[in-house]
């Protein structure tokens, strides 16, 4: 991401080399390049993007007349071998939309304990639908079909009712850890023998199918309802879609309304999702790729504890007990590179089409300029 900036904002000025001063106006804007990191939904829409948004023809989307979001839709269906598709804002709504939908008050959900509809999601299985969850204990949020065999219940009155089961692929608390497609059938078919819908948290489902090149139909005929994102990876400003058969997307769309989310000419939002499952899907790779450069780097620098094996485009590190983990942020600031920390001594990566190529080789520099400074032993 390229940035106009007033000078006063670096360090110092480009244009005269000087710090603090105060540049007269329009004679000390500079570009900067920003790599930011923190996550994949902070992309800005491309230009042709913007153009497929600006064209499309729209309609009243609440009376199923935007021509733009039925196209996307339909298209993200048949990607997954669904029967329908339904176009919300976000993939908090998508989830929650699912869950509502194949629970009724007081059923229990069976999730991963790090798992974004239970660990995020503002309690909302709780909020929306009158659930409570029981969470099993993953592999960086890949859990086996025996662990939920034992974590399911008796049919008895004094337990919840086991209902539905909701996997995330790619993790995201996991470092983006792809979720085999093995576990998955084994998931399903312990589903099958228990009556229990299976939900999935696809946010970066297409992060997944690339990684392990798997079809989309393979894994879209395992679940009864799937959730992706349109503002992560694909890099779309707006969206996620709920798939899954008639009845339930039926069901769906009138939940959608009741929690505000019915939108209008959608179809300007929904013309950048079209653009995006047509041209950045098979581009997440050059995201992995670049991911695992960093790895690479980041394992050589002595500043790192350890790195999570990077499988898409997440990559999550510990650093070394003596780095304060505020100052390591603060400096990699300075070099304009933006991270996010998610645990004591853990920073997280998260590259995206918005990325500069370059990137790997300044965060190469920003480690080496730590190690040599003395904020490197957290004075
Ligand atoms: C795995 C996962 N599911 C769901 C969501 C929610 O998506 P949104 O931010 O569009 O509500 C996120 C967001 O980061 C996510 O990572």
């Amino acid at each position: 991401m390229v940035e106009l900036v007033d000078t006063q904002d670096l360090k110092s000025c480009g244009h005269c080399g000087r710090a603090g001063s105060t540049p007269a106006p329009g004679t000390h804007s500079i570009l900067r390049m920003i790599i930011d990191l923190r996550s994949d939904t902070v992309t800005k829409p491309t230009a042709a993007m913007k153009e497929a948004m600006l064209s499309a023809p729209v309609g009243d989307d609440v009376f199923s007349e935007d021509p733009t979001v039925n196209r996307l839709q339909s298209l993200a269906a048949e990607m997954f071998g669904k029967e329908a598709g339904l176009f919300c804002p976000s993939g908090t709504m998508t989830n929650q939309i699912a869950i509502k939908v194949h629970t009724v008050p007081g059923d229990e959900v069976i999730c991963d304990e790090g798992a974004h509809v239970h660990y995020y999601e503002g309690g909302g299985i709780a909020f929306n639908s009158n659930c409570s969850t029981k969470t099993v204990s993953g592999q960086r949020g890949v859990f086996t079909a025996e662990q939920l065999q034992q974590a399911l219940r008796p049919r008895d009155i004094h337990f919840p009712r086991t209902s539905l089961v909701t996997i995330e692929n790619t993790c995201n608390r996991g470092g983006g850890k792809v979720f085999p497609l093995k576990n998955i059938e084994q998931i399903r078919s312990v589903c099958d023998s228990n009556g229990l819908r299976l939900h999935l948290d696809g946010a970066r489902l297409f992060n997944a199918l690339v990684a392990s090149g798997t079809e989309a139909e393979n894994v879209g005929k395992q679940f009864d309802s799937i959730s992706i994102c349109l503002s992560k990876g694909l890099g779309c400003p707006i969206g996620s879609l709920l798939l899954g058969d008639k009845e339930f997307i039926d069901k769906a769309r009138r939940i959608r309304k009741v929690l505000g989310g019915g939108m209008r000419q959608g179809g300007f939002m929904a013309a950048a999702g079209i653009y995006a499952l047509e041209n950045h899907i098979q581009r997440l790779s050059n995201d992995h790729q670049m991911a695992k450069e960093i790895e690479q780097i980041l394992n050589e620098s002595e500043l790192v504890k350890h790195v999570l094996p990077v499988e898409t485009n997440i990559v999550v590190f510990e650093l070394n007990p003596e780095i304060v983990v505020s100052n390591f942020i603060e400096h990699l600031k300075r070099d304009n590179i933006l991270a996010f920390q998610v645990g004591p001594a853990h920073i997280r990566f998260v590259t995206h089409l918005d990325v500069p190529e370059i990137a790997p080789s300044i965060i190469r520099s920003a480690l080496l300029t730590y190690s040599s400074s003395s904020s490197a032993v957290g004075i």
